[in-house]
């Protein structure tokens, strides 16, 4: 799964190349920078990777997602529609521009169900955040339609799945914005990082700007530059950048891995449990393959067999069902409406309960769902072992 796995000489050169400048920021200091630009570099490389016209990095992906959000003029009341299956970024950058999480079932591919999507949208609603979660795809295409049909932006949480397609499109360049994390633990890492990217000139225009207090980046002087909207300090140091320049130059390497970890894996387990079921994949072959996620039939079952694998050996299993972050069920923190600061009261008033919402759908996908993280580290005895030991335990709950 992350990039950091097989850090090298690429990152230390990379890294190297930058201290003989000692220019640390992305603008200006062009004399002393003597051509090196790792960010612009990296900006090019994720456009010529994705296949996408704009890319703009930015500290993580939450401020991608707060950037792309203040990008489409999501503000105070409008409604943006996120699944309850993902990180709680979703809701944190839409209530950071004062916009209202709507919350909305899942299906079985655990990304958002268009049929529930369809059914949430109001007069109040702006968006629609999608996430690609666990590296594959979330249903882009229906979603697109919908947006289409009713006037919305499609912005697309690709943070888990860079590198991942569907029918041969980059994830990320599909809606009108896609946002991705280079965070430590992702497909490829700056340490802390991120990127939105488009295809629509405005939307990168305002991009460009927003990460950079409301900059125009017209001319070469700083000072004299001016500031046709607010903005915010979203840059990114030219130190990460140069590690997300190393690390994207690993992509092919990394999901080629990841590929073939995944199908050796997903092959014996099939033969060995033919009743054992997967996460529904839209495209199987551009699936990111960060994890491998089989779905028990039951929450008892799932639970047992987390206990059965963590007896084996076996980390890196996630039931999300029983985590802080990524599901519904315990995102206390939201359920309490937990913030530091005043909510505006749009919200306020027009955000759901989610102490008492349920969803049922969701509940009972997420119960039974079981991910579990492919690593870069492994040998092929470690693949092979760390399968027959994965067999073994799922045995034993059925
Ligand atoms: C789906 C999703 N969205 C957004 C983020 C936020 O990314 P970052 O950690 O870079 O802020 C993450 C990070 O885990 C994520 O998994």
């Amino acid at each position: 799964m992350p990039g950091y796995e097989i850090f090298d000489e690429a990152e230390r050169r990379e890294v190297l190349q930058v201290m003989e400048t000692g220019i640390l920021m992305r603008y200006g200091f062009d004399a002393q920078r003597k051509g090196v630009n790792k960010t612009l570099a990296l900006e090019k490389a994720i456009c010529d990777k994705l296949g996408v016209a704009h890319a703009q990095l930015t500290p993580s992906g939450t401020t991608a997602l707060c950037t792309a959000l203040a990008v489409a003029g999501i503000g105070a009341g409008d409604e943006v529609i996120m699944p309850t299956f993902t990180f709680v970024a979703s809701f944190e950058s839409i209530l950071a521009l004062g916009a209202v999480p709507v919350l909305v079932e899942i299906d079985d591919t655990l990304t958002l169900d268009p049929a529930a999507v369809e059914k949430a949208i109001t007069p109040h609603t702006k968006a629609i955040v999608p996430v690609h979660m666990c590296g594959a795809q979330a249903h882009i295409d229906e979603l697109m339609d919908i947006c289409r049909r009713h006037n919305l932006i499609l912005i697309e949480d690709a943070c888990q799945a860079m590198g991942a397609t569907i029918a041969g499109r980059h994830l990320g360049t599909i809606g009108h914005m896609g946002c991705f994390s280079y965070d430590f633990v992702k497909t490829i890492t700056m340490g802390e990082g991120g990127a939105v990217v488009t295809n629509d000139d405005e939307y990168a225009r305002k991009a460009d700007g927003y990460i950079d207090h409301g900059h125009d980046h017209i001319g070469n002087d700083r000072g004299a530059e001016t500031h046709p909207f607010l903005g915010m300090n979203y840059r990114v140091s030219e130190l990460s950048s140069a590690i997300g320049l190393a690390q994207i130059g690993k992509l092919d390497k990394i999901l080629s891995r990841q590929r073939e970890v995944k199908k050796y894996m997903k092959d014996a387990l099939k033969a060995a449990l033919p009743e054992l079921k997967f996460r529904r994949i839209l495209d199987e072959e551009g699936d990111n393959a960060s994890f491998l996620s089989i779905s028990l039939p039951s929450l008892e079952q799932a639970e047992k067999a987390v206990k059965a694998m963590s007896s084996e050996g076996i980390g890196g299993v996630f039931h999300y069902y029983n985590n802080n972050w990524h599901y519904i069920r315990r995102w206390f923190h939201l359920k309490e409406r937990a913030t530091l600061y005043r909510l505006p009261q749009e919200v306020l008033d027009r955000m759901p309960d989610y102490a008492t919402v349920e969803f049922p759908q969701s509940d009972d996908i997420i119960s039974r769902n079981l991910s579990i993280a492919i690593n870069l580290s492994w040998s092929d005895e470690d693949v092979k072992a760390r399968t027959e030991a994965m067999i073994r335990a799922l045995k034993s709950v059925f």
